[in-house]
């Protein structure tokens, strides 16, 4: 599911709203391990960041993980920030995330920030967002039916002149060929070692490519004592003509389709797929 793998070939990324139940490993540790991957992220910090300034008000990171982006979201000056995650283990991290760093404690402590546990196929609320933000959400989703419902629900949620970003790995972040079981990194937690193998199986299917990710996580203790965390994830990635034709369906007006968090354009090299879209006037 991780994006951090993406430099190595491997994908981000079942139709479950918590990705983390049902896996025969702990969901806490799952968790912890998400984010030692995820935090190495942060290209994508500035893009995320004068998104939220250009649209002003209110952002709803619709499976948001961590909280990886809220940092960016409040530097960029939003109001408020929501953050909607299907997995309670991710949104106990972000909680955690919050309690750590200043400018964020005091945004929550100020009512800005909110948690919720929902689905993002189904999320419906009272308020209005400038900026709804999916980010590495659609290839957890299983398939085009459950991708224009989230984009529906995103749509609902937006103000007058509110923007969506569907963000999503492009045609040169996919994985070419399968990969067999191998190390996809090694790190250091405090006095345990992680490391992370896992092996993928690709399919292409007229809807875009679908990917069979499962990872093997060891968790070394200094006494060399193992921890074996296994999960298997479900991926799917439509093409940007067929994302672009799921935000149409879900009555959305494409602004923008992006190649990178620089603002290329989308060609056939590009790493993500950034949709902008406005409601359909
Ligand atoms: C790859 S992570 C991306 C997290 C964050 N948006 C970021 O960019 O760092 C995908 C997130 O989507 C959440 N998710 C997947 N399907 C979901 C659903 N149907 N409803 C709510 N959250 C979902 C997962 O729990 C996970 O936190």
């Amino acid at each position: 599911m991780g994006r951090a793998a993406r430099a190595g070939g491997r994908p981000e990324g079942c139709g479950l709203s918590d990705i983390l139940a049902g896996q025969p490993a702990d969901e806490a540790a799952l968790a912890e391990i998400y984010d030692l991957e995820h935090d190495a992220i942060v290209e994508d910090f500035a893009f995320y960041r004068e998104m939220a300034r250009r649209q002003g008000g209110a952002v709803i990171d619709l499976g948001c993980g961590s909280g990886r982006l809220f940092e960016s979201f409040l530097a960029g000056g939003a109001e408020r920030i929501v953050g909607v995650d299907g997995s309670a283990a991710l949104l106990e991290r972000a909680e955690a995330r919050i309690g750590v760093h200043p400018a964020l404690a005091k945004a929550r402590a100020d009512g800005r920030i909110e948690l919720v546990e929902a689905d993002v196929r189904g999320v419906a609320r009272k308020d209005r967002f400038a900026l709804a933000v999916l980010s590495g959400v659609i290839a957890h989703l299983d398939g085009p039916e459950d991708a224009v419902r989230a984009l529906t629900a995103a749509r609902r949620l937006l103000d007058r002149g509110g923007v969506v970003i569907v963000d999503t790995l492009g045609p040169g972040g996919l994985p070419p060929h399968d990969l067999p079981l191998s190390v996809d990194w090694e790190k250091q937690a405090g006095d345990r070692r992680i490391v992370r193998r896992s092996r993928l199986v690709r399919n292409e299917v007229p809807e875009g490519l679908r990917v069979a990710y499962s990872t093997l996580t060891d968790v070394v203790r200094a006494d060399g004592t193992i921890s074996r965390l296994p999960a298997s994830f479900r991926l799917w990635y439509p093409s940007a003509a067929a994302l672009a034709a799921l935000a149409e369906e879900a009555g959305l007006e494409v602004e923008a389709v992006l190649g990178s968090h620089d603002l290329d354009p989308l060609d056939t090299d590009s790493d993500r797929c950034i949709v902008v879209a406005r409601p359909a006037t």
